[in-house]
């Protein structure tokens, strides 16, 4: 890594964000060649019949996580491959956690597994893959991420959750 790539960060984070919900703008070929295969799963696909947050689906928000941390990735030198592999399989549930349900209860703690789980029905998994999916929810998940890569991954899923929790507010 560059000493310089954390300079570049933030102006990278900024730049990519206008895409985050409109992956059709995304020119990057090596991402779209990472991810199209993903994509065009069947319960992948799925993931757009749930609301995740406000109006956003489930692969909106999926869709978005892994773009960000894709470019927060990428720029720094990191696994940007994995990044962008496990921003769209860390919340593959097959649910809607809205609706109350005792298969799926305690969500929060217990979805990195299901995603796991289903991930490696159209996947495979490489270690870092799923250390990444597996404790996307820390600090709910007591054990921390092990991975610079799935830090990053936590990081910009807290952030994008957070803001897509928000615009339910901002629209009134
Ligand atoms: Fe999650
Ligand atoms: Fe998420």
């Amino acid at each position: 890594m560059s000493r310089f790539a954390f300079l570049r960060l933030p102006v990278a984070m900024y730049r990519a964000f206008p895409c985050a919900y409109h992956p059709e703008r995304i020119e990057d070929e090596e991402y779209i060649a990472i991810v199209s295969p993903l994509l065009a799963e069947p319960g992948i696909r799925k993931l757009g019949d749930f609301v995740q947050h406000s109006d956003i689906t489930l692969l909106m928000h999926v869709r978005a996580v892994s773009w960000m941390t894709y470019t927060f990735c990428k720029t720094l030198g990191w696994d940007h491959v994995a990044a962008a592999r496990a921003g769209i399989l860390h919340d593959y549930v097959t649910y809607d956690w809205h609706v109350p349900d005792p298969s799926h209860r305690l969500h929060g703690f217990r979805h990195p597994g299901f995603a796991v789980k289903n991930s490696r029905e159209i996947t495979e998994l490489s270690a870092l893959e799923e250390n990444m999916i597996r404790r996307h929810m820390w600090p709910l998940t007591v054990i921390p991420p092990k991975y610079k890569e799935a830090w990053a991954l936590t990081l910009v899923d807290k952030v994008i959750a957070t803001r897509e929790t928000l615009r339910k507010y901002q629209k009134h």
